[in-house]
């Protein structure tokens, strides 16, 4: 079984990051998932954004919580529902990844946000016949453990860039099942992957984008290569042929 591909901000070598066409990319690549940062707007919408403020990927300038959806809109900004809706148009399955990042203005309410929305889209647990399957993730143990509480069967996805003081390094905290591993800390501790697996966890690794560290981790078991170059991981998973 070869990991799943996982576009990172969707195709965003290729792309403007979590926008449309970075999205619309990843879909044509052949990426078996989407993932995306979310923010709250303003006006209580999930948007999707990495940085706390709009600066370096925007025309805008300043905090995305200061700013409602229509202006986000009118500077690129997609919003989570849209995401969804693309995703869905696929025509196939895609798995949708969501990270919720922490801190942020709203605290809470981002969690509770998105499993509102989740429900309204009926996508807040794992769905026979449904094509869109969303998995949560954040840094944020506290985060993960609101969306358990909120959504006890939606995957969800702890994800570490290093390996908190007091904590086991394969016990993921608040019942995550699935670890994120950055590929740092997975090079600084190449146990781990291992350790995380035999105590049953799934492992997803990011931001993997140079092939030499596509075949390290999966070399080392990667359920998950999360990336900017959803085709060309794929292809070279797939021995070279499209
Ligand atoms: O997929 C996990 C990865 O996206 C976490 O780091 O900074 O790219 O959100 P970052
Ligand atoms: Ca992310």
């Amino acid at each position: 079984m070869r990991p799943l591909v996982i576009a990172h901000r969707g195709a965003s070598a290729a792309y403007p990051e979590h926008t449309r066409p970075a999205y619309e990319k990843a879909l044509a690549d052949g990426a078996d998932g989407l993932e995306c940062d979310v923010r709250l707007s303003r006006d209580g919408q999930l948007v999707l954004m990495h940085d706390r403020v709009l600066d370096r990927t925007t025309e805008l300038r300043g905090p995305v919580s200061r700013r409602s959806v229509p202006e986000l809109r009118g500077a690129g900004v997609m919003t989570l529902e849209e995401l969804i809706e693309l995703a869905r148009g696929a025509g196939r399955p895609v798995k949708l990844l969501v990270e919720t990042k922490h801190p942020n203005r709203y605290g809470k309410a981002v969690e509770q946000r998105l499993l509102a929305l989740l429900r309204r889209q009926g996508l807040d647990r794992p769905r026979a016949g449904e094509q869109v399957a969303v998995t949560m993730m954040s840094f944020s143990p506290l985060a993960v453990r609101r969306v358990r509480a909120l959504a006890p069967t939606l995957p969800r996805v702890q994800l570490l860039d290093l390996i908190p003081p007091g904590l086991k390094p394969s016990r993921l905290p608040f019942g995550a099942r699935i670890a994120g591993p950055g590929l740092e800390l997975v090079r600084r501790r190449p146990d781990l992957v291992r350790r995380l697996k035999a105590r049953g966890n799934d492992v997803y690794i990011w931001t993997v984008n140079e092939l030499a560290d596509v075949d390290l981790v999966v070399g080392l078991g990667a359920d998950a290569i999360i990336t900017d170059r959803p085709a060309e991981v794929r292809n070279h998973l797939l021995g070279g042929v499209l």
